[in-house]
């Protein structure tokens, strides 16, 4: 496998090592692409290589139509954010994988994982995988590479449980989830129980054609008439609400993370790899010894806390006062404070989100 150029802003990166076309096999299908077999893609162009790789990519369908989709991969050899230790990227080389091989083979990565498990439970501070380098153990360049497998494994998990969750949004709030698939490239010969950890897990999505919510003052896809902005922005702020109202809780709320449709100029929100489940959290929360304990409350009080819909706001009223010396007015967000107070003094037939 080569080590990568990744350039600095992420855009037009080089293309992941692949190949052209690429083969994937679908995983799970909810589209007419056929589960359990080889699809075809080609891809067009890499959108980002922050975390994980985002491509443009057509992909042949059995009926042999083509559909054009966004391509992430939750691949733990790339990622210029993903990779970094202390500031600067680590690069995957030759000799980072065949160390991180002799560890798997060696059957270090059941006990590895399991420990990583336990301490990202009971840790104040959970463990990154940078702080395996930092160890500077006889294993920590293979531990490195064990800790991002189990970072993007989580990834990938996360993100399609998160579309699951929020299939009575897709396809007019966030993309439709068109297929799970993984990217079929060589696996080195190692048992058969150890060679999922070769392998590439992605999401084939809806390709919304459009720009990004913080490309929103510079863009020519977006209007050209500034009064029409401040409604595309509490569109955006109202659907961060909304995903909350939903119980999938984004860990990265920003307007990188909103794809604006250049038709419609809908918001679209994206990239729930880092999300968090209301359900899940409240289970972890939940202290039976604690008669008074209402969940709901609990819940918007950490929502209120992480203040999605703000992050949206805040982060576009600096962008458009920076590039336009434009004063954004009159966004409306949440009122955590009545919604707070309504979840404790419920109204009659009054109901929440
Ligand atoms: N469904 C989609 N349609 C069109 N473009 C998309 C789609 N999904 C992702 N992209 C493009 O790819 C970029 C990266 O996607 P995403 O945020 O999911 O990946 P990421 O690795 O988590 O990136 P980051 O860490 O920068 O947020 C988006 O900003 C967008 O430009
Ligand atoms: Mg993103």
């Amino acid at each position: 496998m080569d080590d990568l150029e990744i350039p600095s802003n992420g855009r037009n990166a080089v293309p992941p090592p692949y190949g052209t076309p690429m083969q994937l096999h679908v995983l799970k299908s909810f589209c007419n692409l056929p589960a359990g077999r080889p699809v075809q893609a080609t891809m067009i162009t890499v959108y980002t290589i922050t975390m994980s790789p985002v491509m443009d990519v057509t992909v042949r369908t059995a009926s042999g139509s083509e559909i054009r989709a966004a391509l992430k991969v939750y691949d733990r050899r790339l990622g210029r954010d993903l990779r970094e230790c202390l500031g600067k990227h680590v690069a995957h080389t030759p000799e980072v994988e065949t160390a991180f091989q002799y560890f798997v083979k060696a059957k270090k990565m059941a006990p590895f994982l399991r420990e990583l498990a336990r301490r990202s439970k009971e840790d104040f501070t959970p463990p990154e995988p940078w702080h395996f380098l930092d160890d500077a153990g006889p294993d920590c360049q293979a531990e490195f590479e064990a800790a991002l497998w189990a970072k993007c494994d989580g990834y990938f998990k996360t993100e399609t449980e998160a579309y699951d969750r929020l299939c009575h949004l897709q396809g007019e709030y966030i993309p439709r989830m068109l297929a799970h698939v993984r990217v079929i490239v060589p696996v080195p010969n190692v048992p058969a129980d150890l060679g999922k950890y070769f392998e590439l897990k992605g999401v084939l999505l809806e390709r919304i054609s459009g720009y990004n919510l913080g490309d929103l003052p510079i863009s020519p896809l977006a209007p050209s008439d500034p009064k029409k902005w401040p409604s595309i922005i509490q569109s955006s702020v109202n659907l961060a609400h909304k995903l909350d109202a939903s119980g999938v809780l984004m860990g990265d709320c920003a307007p990188r993370n909103v794809i604006v449709d250049k038709r419609t100029h809908m918001p679209f929100f994206i990239d729930f790899a880092q999300a968090e489940f209301k359900e899940i959290l409240l289970q972890a929360w939940h202290d039976p010894k604690d008669k008074g304990w209402n969940p709901e409350y609990e819940y918007w009080k950490t929502v209120a806390t992480r203040n999605n819909p703000g992050a949206i706001g805040t982060e576009m009223k600096g962008k458009l006062k920076k590039i336009k010396n434009m004063e954004l007015k009159g966004i409306v967000y949440p009122n955590y404070e009545s919604i707070l107070k309504e979840i404790q003094q419920p109204k009659k037939g009054q109901k929440l989100g």
